[in-house]
């Protein structure tokens, strides 16, 4: 039986690809940071269904004893290396907590492996944000870096590491270039997620409006459950390579929030709208008993925009398909329907204390 560990098991692509690992029949062995459990289980959310069937180790990714130890008890076949700062604008604000996770953190995992079991294969979740400003469109493996956030950088310093763990130690190491990539199981501080908890919620009447940052902002965005597959399909090829996935489609926040509310049985109207505009810059023109005609809808507020926006990146995953035999599942239309439809599903059950399935 395979062994895989999955670095930062508790997050939305964590639990996915354990998920996908398990039904394959892997002996799943996951980090979860030091901290996760100070409020109970509920830092586990996402993998409270499989938590019995795979084998958690607390371990903090700036901590190099407790990274080691992780893989020494685990020792690994296949390593999964998720656990990463995720949220582009928290490190615009504050960088050092980035640099240490994203960069010191990759640096001592990829150390820990190559010390106890150099033969482990070793996959690294880069990001679209690494390609930053471009100047060619699609993005591709060949596409120059020139990253716009602290994030980016961080990621590119990972990418750049695992690289060298391939050439220099002849390490079985690649890197995904990963386009955004969604689902229920997303953190609430990303817009989508946002924005379909928000919708949910104004269709329940338990909230009145969704406030956003740029609607105009672009991404490539696609469903977290095919793009693990990806980062599982890497590791099984005779040789290591970096790969980018995604869709090869953007589409505008606005677009994303038309969408939610149209799948939530809300239709909307803009009513203005613009770069840095406050105010109502929309309405409802909706058969919802609970919202009056010109209710608050949604709001742009400037603390959500970013000190710097990426121009729009879209992914050319042709390699991808070609080499690895992997394309995207859901589409964009599919995958907001999910992510809306199990928030309601959710804060239904929330409220009546009932379960809806
Ligand atoms: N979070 C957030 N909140 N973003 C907003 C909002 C808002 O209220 N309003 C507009 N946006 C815009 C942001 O400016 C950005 O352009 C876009 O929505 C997406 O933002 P996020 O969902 O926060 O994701 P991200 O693109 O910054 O980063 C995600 O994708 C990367 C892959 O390309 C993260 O998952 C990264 O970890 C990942 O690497």
């Amino acid at each position: 039986m395979k062994k895989a560990l999955i670095t930062g098991i508790n997050s939305q692509d964590g639990s996915y690809l354990a998920e996908f690992l398990l039904h394959k029949g892997y002996n799943v062995h996951g980090t979860i940071r030091p901290g996760t459990l100070k409020n109970g289980a509920a830092g586990l959310w996402r993998i409270q269904h499989i938590v019995k069937k795979i084998h958690v180790h607390r371990a903090s990714l700036e901590n190099f004893k407790s990274v080691y130890d992780a893989v020494r008890t685990s020792r690994p076949d296949e390593c999964y290396h998720l656990a990463a700062q995720s949220f582009v604008k928290y490190a615009f604000e504050n960088e050092l907590p980035l640099i240490n996770v994203n960069i010191v953190g990759t640096s001592h995992v990829l150390c820990a492996l190559r010390k106890i079991v150099p033969e482990c294969k070793f996959y690294f979740a880069g990001s679209s944000e690494m390609f930053g400003l471009v100047k060619q469109s699609p993005q591709n493996e060949n596409t120059p870096f020139r990253p716009r956030s602290p994030y980016g950088i961080s990621k590119v310093a990972g990418f750049e590491f695992t690289r060298n763990y391939r050439e220099q130690y002849k390490m079985f190491a690649c890197s995904g270039m990963l386009f955004n990539h969604e689902s229920p199981r997303r953190g609430m501080e990303f817009v989508t997620r946002k924005i379909t908890h928000t919708v949910a919620g104004i269709r329940l009447g338990l909230k009145k409006e969704l406030i956003l940052g740029n609607l105009d902002a672009l991404r490539d965005w696609g469903f977290a459950g095919d793009y693990v597959q990806a980062m599982w399909m890497m590791l099984q090829k005779k040789k290591p390579d970096d790969y980018v996935i995604g869709t090869g489609k953007t589409h505008s926040v606005r677009e994303f929030v038309e969408k939610a509310f149209a799948c939530a049985g809300i239709e909307i109207q803009w009513t203005g709208g613009g770069r840095n505009k406050k105010g109502v810059i929309s309405s409802f023109d909706s058969a919802i008993k609970h919202l009056k005609k010109g209710d608050l809808a949604v709001r742009v507020d400037p603390a959500f925009f970013r000190p710097s926006e990426k121009k729009a990146l879209k992914a050319d995953a042709n390699k991808a398909k070609r080499v690895l035999g992997w394309k995207p599942g859901l589409s964009f239309d599919e995958l907001i329907r999910l992510m809306v439809e199990s928030e309601i599903i959710q804060l239904i059950n929330n409220r009546k204390g009932s379960k809806i399935k």
